[in-house]
């Protein structure tokens, strides 16, 4: 779905990616994890498109990616970024009816199966008893469950999650996770996600793709390369693999 070649990026004169190359096939839960400040973040934005500065060539589903136009990359993707943000005191149900805004028809209006959409996907992420809370009044983690049921309403091919659970509790933490991987078996839905737990991308993800200082330090199946040493490599943190479990910090 995704081919990356080549791909080097810098902000000014800071090399931030260096010859990054790799690529996604469709249905694949990706994780990519890496330090704070290894490029994470910044290959999340070249890959979903907000940021086209790049050298070497991104193709999505075979064109390059600064051919999509906006309206083609919003039926596409799906953005739940790391610093989001919504000031405006909108109910909780506005800003997942949001999601729909790339379907509109030319009255600019939500149809009938806009709506029963959206009413599906909030009981799903177990959200609707929000739907009338303003967006300025919730908690932490109730805001991320919000935007990750705009995201999903939105029916995206690509779901590109920036940490987007990083406030949840556990266990609303592992029913989203569980949630987008069923769309993943299912529905063949492709999820990139930033995420900082290491075991719960190992236990979830098909493929991981990890950074080091801004180049592609492995890429593939998490029992075939994250062993204890790697994390050590990369994390520069002792760890113990417990069975075949994840991994314990050694303190
Ligand atoms: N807008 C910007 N202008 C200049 N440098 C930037 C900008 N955004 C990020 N950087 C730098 O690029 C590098 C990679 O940043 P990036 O946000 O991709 O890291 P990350 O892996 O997502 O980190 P984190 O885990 O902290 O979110 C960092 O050194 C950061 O300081
Ligand atoms: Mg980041």
């Amino acid at each position: 779905m995704f081919k990356i070649e080549n791909v080097n990026f810098s902000y000014g004169n800071k090399k931030i990616l260096h010859d990054i190359d790799f690529g996604i096939r469709k249905g694949t839960f990706l994780s990519i994890i890496g330090q704070n400040g290894s490029g994470k973040t910044t290959l999340m934005n070249l890959l979903n498109g907000m940021n086209i500065d790049y050298s070497g060539s991104i193709k999505y589903l075979d064109r390059d990616l600064p051919d999509y136009n906006i309206s083609e990359r919003s039926k596409n993707f799906s953005i739940i970024s790391q610093k989001n943000t919504i000031e405006f005191p909108f109910t909780c149900m506005e800003v997942v009816m949001m999601g729909r805004n790339p379907y509109k028809n030319r009255l600019n209006s939500l149809s009938e199966e806009d709506i029963r959409l959206v009413i599906d996907v909030m009981k799903k992420t177990n959200t609707l008893k929000f739907a009338n809370s303003l967006i300025t009044e919730i908690s932490g983690g109730e805001f991320q469950r919000i935007i990750l049921a705009r995201a999903l309403a939105q029916n995206p091919r690509v779901l590109f999650l920036d940490e987007a659970f990083s406030a949840m509790d556990i266990s609303y933490k592992i029913n989203a996770i569980k949630l987008i991987k069923k769309l993943v078996k299912e529905e063949g839905l492709t999820v990139i996600s930033v995420m900082h737990d290491i075991n719960i991308a190992y236990k979830f993800s098909d493929e991981i793709c990890a950074l080091k200082q801004g180049r592609l330090h492995g890429v593939g199946k998490p029992d075939e390369f994250i062993t204890e040493d790697f994390i050590l490599d990369v994390f520069n943190i002792e760890v113990e693999k417990v069975d075949n479990k994840g991994f314990f910090v050694k303190v």
